[in-house]
């Protein structure tokens, strides 16, 4: 069964706006855990925008699921996860002045250092995944990494206006979810997800996970975090094995 992890980031982009500490993401990821999710995720970014370091080891701390660690791939971060130990790190790219990470992570010509890279965090059981757009190209680089998992970026699909275009996004993630199940990669799916554009997917087998962010949050401010993650995790118990 397809499950919800759910990332957390903007409770911490919104103590940022005040550098203070309320809303404080740790509560919010125990709450999340107890409306249904089965994993937190927090983007660890390289500027500190939102989630800090003590955030991800309050959450590693007292998470009762799973805590996904979302980072670049620098030495710093490499550090980070080794010394807290997510059950996964999730590689992105990383551009300073993005509002949000807007596209999947190159791994063209990068397979043999990202398999160094990841090697470390494997011998600690870490699982790994990247954060790929829904490219066949991208797909076959990521199986020489040694990842296990893909997370195929939702985002063009997602943001897509035209019902002609959206149609083209989510053909090519169907193409690649494929794929990646015959060479061997699990797949989740990632970014602009909400209670609408995720219907798509609710009849596609072979998902693992749906990692949700800000739709989430944003509809916790009209109905609270509980239910507006249980309406999500509810949802996606309904989708296709
Ligand atoms: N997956 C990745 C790799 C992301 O960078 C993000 C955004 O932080 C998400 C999933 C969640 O996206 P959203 O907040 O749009 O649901």
């Amino acid at each position: 069964m397809p499950v919800l992890v759910v990332n957390v980031d903007h409770v911490a982009t919104l103590r940022q706006a005040r550098m203070g500490i309320e809303p404080e993401p740790v509560t919010a990821a125990y709450m999340a855990e107890q409306a249904g999710a089965t994993g937190i995720i927090v983007h660890l970014r390289e500027d500190r925008r939102h989630i800090q370091d003590r955030d991800v080891r309050l959450i590693k701390e007292t998470c009762n699921t799973r805590l996904h660690l979302e980072m670049a791939a620098t030495k710093e971060m490499q550090g980070i996860a080794l010394d807290i130990e997510p059950e996964m790190v999730c590689l992105v790219p990383e551009k300073r002045k993005e509002l949000t990470t807007e596209g999947g992570l190159n791994c063209i010509g990068r397979e043999t250092e990202l398999r160094d890279f990841l090697a470390p965090i494997h011998e600690k059981g870490i699982r790994a995944s990247l954060f790929i757009d829904a490219d066949p190209k991208q797909i076959e680089a990521a199986v020489a990494t040694g990842a296990e998992f893909i997370e195929i970026h939702t985002g063009h699909y997602s943001d897509a206006k035209e019902y002609r275009q959206r149609g083209v996004e989510l053909d090519k993630i169907l193409k690649s979810i494929t794929l990646a199940k015959g060479v061997g990669l699990k797949v989740n799916l990632g970014h602009g997800l909400n209670y609408r554009n995720i219907l798509s997917f609710k009849n596609v087998s072979g998902i693992s996970e749906y990692s949700i962010g800000h739709s989430i949050m944003a509809r916790a401010i009209y109905v609270g975090l509980d239910r507006a993650v249980r309406d999500m995790a509810e949802l996606v118990r309904t989708f296709t094995d």
